[in-house]
């Protein structure tokens, strides 16, 4: 059989088959690490707001309860967004004239709702209830994060299928006695086990009860 290429080049070709081999397996590790990374999920970073609206300041330096303004967090599947008119209750006084506050006689005077960007919608094929999770002993805390402490909202962990799974499965230790949901200083321990949740035969690990 006649030699198409001389020993050397063959060595040479055999080394760039050999390099471009290793690139693509390190660019599908790269791929794989990415779309599991924290970063893929956008957590940490803040989303453009219509309004420089800070919660450390509301929430943690006001003091403001949570309710106030997510009023349908403990019985629908929506926490809710507060109304133009229910921040106007007090910034009919407080920088009353404030360009930033615009948004809120725009949405008053269109009757729209003010246009918040959100940094935790789940896509449409999956479903969520507020209230079931509240009504369970699962905290704001626990899914996003110390709130009050920051001044431009954030995502603080993924909200993936990953992420619900690992509570589904063994929801008792990340669960707080009811009454403590709200309570933004807790230190004590996770409700007695409740037998109908959790486990590899449970209904909470489903495909049905997330996706429609
Ligand atoms: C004075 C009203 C007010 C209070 C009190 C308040 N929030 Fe909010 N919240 C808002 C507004 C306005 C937004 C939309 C702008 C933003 O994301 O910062 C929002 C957004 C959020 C979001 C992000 C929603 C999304 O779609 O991604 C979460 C989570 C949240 N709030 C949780 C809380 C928690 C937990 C508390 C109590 C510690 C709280 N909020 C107290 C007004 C309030
Ligand atoms: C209970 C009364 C109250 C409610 C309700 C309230 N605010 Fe405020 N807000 C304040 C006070 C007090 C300040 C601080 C004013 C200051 O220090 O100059 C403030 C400050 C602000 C600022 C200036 C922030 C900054 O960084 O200086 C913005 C913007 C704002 N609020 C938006 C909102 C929006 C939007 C809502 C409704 C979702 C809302 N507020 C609801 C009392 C309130
Ligand atoms: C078990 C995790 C979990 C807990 C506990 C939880 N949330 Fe949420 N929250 C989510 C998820 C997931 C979304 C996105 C839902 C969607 O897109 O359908 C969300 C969305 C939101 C939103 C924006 C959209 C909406 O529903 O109106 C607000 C505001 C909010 N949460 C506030 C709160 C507050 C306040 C509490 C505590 C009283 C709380 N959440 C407790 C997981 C949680
Ligand atoms: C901290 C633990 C925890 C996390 C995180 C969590 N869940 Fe749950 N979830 C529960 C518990 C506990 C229940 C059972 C509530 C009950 O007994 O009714 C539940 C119930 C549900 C239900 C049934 C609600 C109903 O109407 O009965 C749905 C749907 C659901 N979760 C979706 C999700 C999705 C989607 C995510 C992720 C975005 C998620 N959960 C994250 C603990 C959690
Ligand atoms: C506890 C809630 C929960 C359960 C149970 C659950 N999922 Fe999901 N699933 C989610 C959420 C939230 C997302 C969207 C975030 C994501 O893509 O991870 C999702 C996304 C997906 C996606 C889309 C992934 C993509 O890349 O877009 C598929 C496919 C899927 N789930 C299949 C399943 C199957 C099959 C089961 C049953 C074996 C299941 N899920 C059970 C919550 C759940």
């Amino acid at each position: 059989m006649p030699q198409h290429f001389t020993p050397r080049a063959d060595g040479r070709l055999r080394l760039a088959l050999l390099l471009g081999l290793a690139a693509l397996i390190g660019a599908a590790l790269l791929a794989f690490v990415m779309v599991r990374s924290d970063h893929a999920w956008a957590v940490g970073r803040p989303a453009p707001q219509p309004i420089p609206f800070s919660h450390a300041l509301h929430a943690g330096g006001l003091g403001l309860d949570c309710r106030y303004c997510h009023a349908g967090v403990e019985r629908a599947a929506e926490a809710g967004m507060p109304s133009a008119s229910l921040c106007l209750g007090c910034h009919g006084d407080v920088w009353a004239g404030a360009t930033a506050l615009a948004p809120l006689r725009d949405s008053l005077a269109l009757g729209a709702p003010i246009p918040w960007s959100s940094v935790h919608r789940l896509p449409d094929h999956t479903r969520f209830h507020h209230g079931a999770h509240i009504a369970a002993g699962a905290a704001c805390e626990t899914c996003h994060g110390r709130v009050w402490e920051m001044p431009q909202t954030i995502k603080v962990r993924p909200m993936s299928m990953g992420w619900c799974l690992d509570c589904h499965r063994e929801p008792e230790p990340r669960l707080r006695p009811v009454e403590a949901v709200f309570d933004r200083d807790w230190q004590g321990r996770p409700p007695p086990a409740n037998p109908h949740a959790g486990g590899a035969v449970s209904p909470l690990t489903q495909c049905s009860t997330c996706h429609r």
